[in-house]
């Protein structure tokens, strides 16, 4: 495997030794939208599986069609299943896709009676956070999570996760979402004021401005009438929602536990994954290092791009060659790119000195089979 070469100092991720150390049971993939950490996620569980002997399961959340299929999964059924088509020896490789309405449907009913739920869920503010995007779907990833660390059935869980504007909403939503349900909060804010009958939700909402845009973020503007009903079913079974979010939390903090941060080297992406390294270290969570994805790969790395510009202007002071010149131009941009893609690199570097970086090829087509997995794993290695 390769690190940027650029810089001495970097330190090269190994992978494999991640996946194959007993001590480490959670593997979590973030960083910014459309890097790759639905690929990795699932390239990561098969290499652990086949290469390692691992019995692992990865969670994958709002994965392509195609990949989807290759996993096996057709159905958002919210259980893993076992992957066909895996070359397993001791190890095992099982899959499943995060039904986020599931999902909290499940807690629900973990924490209280049969009827209560049935009211909770008939509730249209329920109905829509429960299947609004945002907050929601992190919240849920991280309970799932949970729900299968406490099983122990696998050696390895390896976590995707949510398609998020920011890599931050992963940490943050869940956090910001327990505190909303717990209740608290809204019932003083839902409760008739002293005077005049009217809620202070009403007297303070105007001025209580952080409130209502996390009302909105979380749910859109629809549905507040409908809010008091829902806190009065909630009342005593989401007190304990902020303590689970806070055990997954500690799970996520624990040894056992190591993030990759995957960013494709670009501006944007790196920018991204040096905050949520930031942000990791703060929350002392165990980074393990950077996937560097989409990296370009190059036939020749010893010859620079300025002894191919020369060449290729000799040549053609000789009467030239079209197809040799041709591979010598697109060699010598070939070279630039991956100068300009290392450059991008550093500067999470600059910021996380001594972070381990992996960097994975970009592939020639896109990633939907096992096979394509397979060629992003052997990067690991
Ligand atoms: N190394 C690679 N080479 C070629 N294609 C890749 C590579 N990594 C990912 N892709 C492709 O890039 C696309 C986005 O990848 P993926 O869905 O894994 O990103 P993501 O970070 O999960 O996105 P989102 O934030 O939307 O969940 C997919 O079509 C995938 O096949
Ligand atoms: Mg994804």
């Amino acid at each position: 495997m390769q690190a940027p070469r650029s810089d001495p100092s970097t330190r090269p991720l190994d992978v494999d030794a991640v996946l194959a150390d007993p001590a480490i049971r959670i593997v979590v993939c973030c960083g910014a939208g459309g890097v790759g950490k639905t690929t990795t996620a699932a390239a990561l569980a098969l290499r652990a599986a086949e290469e390692h002997g691992r019995r692992t399961v990865v969670l994958t959340i709002d994965p392509a069609r195609r990949l989807a299929q290759a996993l096996g999964l057709t159905e958002l059924d919210n259980t893993p299943r076992q992957v066909k088509g895996t070359h397993v020896d001791s190890g095992e490789l099982q899959a499943m896709m995060l039904d986020m309405k599931r999902t909290f449907d499940e807690v629900v009913l973990a924490h209280t009676d049969p009827k209560k739920a049935e009211e909770i869920f008939a509730n249209p503010f329920y109905q829509a956070m429960s299947s609004t995007f945002s907050g929601t779907q992190e919240y849920m990833a991280m309970e799932k999570l949970g729900q299968l660390r406490a099983r122990d059935e696998w050696d390895l869980i390896v976590v995707d996760t949510p398609p998020s504007r920011s890599a931050l909403d992963f940490l943050d939503a869940p956090a910001r979402l327990s505190r909303f349900l717990d209740g608290r909060m809204l019932r003083l804010l839902l409760a008739p004021a002293r005077a005049g009958g009217r809620s202070v939700f009403n007297l303070v909402s105007a001025s209580f401005g952080l409130f209502s845009r996390t009302v909105t973020k979380i749910l859109g503007t629809q549905l507040l009438s409908d809010l008091s009903g829902f806190v009065a079913a909630l009342d005593s079974m989401f007190g304990g929602f902020r303590e689970r979010a806070e055990q997954t939390y500690r799970v996520l903090q624990a040894r056992e536990t190591a993030f990759l941060v995957v960013a494709v080297p670009e501006p944007d992406a790196i920018r991204e994954a040096a905050y949520f390294a930031g942000r990791l270290a703060a929350e002392r969570m165990p980074l393990a290092g950077l996937l560097l994805n989409r990296v370009t790969t190059v036939a020749a790395p010893g010859l620079a791009a300025a002894e191919a510009r020369a060449a290729l202007a000799e040549l053609e002071r000789l009467g030239g060659h079209e197809m040799t010149a041709d591979v010598l131009r697109v060699h010598a941009d070939l070279i630039e790119l991956r100068t300009r893609q290392e450059q991008v690199a550093q500067r999470f570097l600059q910021a996380h000195p001594g972070v381990p970086v992996a960097t994975v090829p970009t592939q020639p087509a896109d990633v939907h089979d096992l096979d394509g997995l397979r060629a992003i794993g052997i990067s690991f290695g």
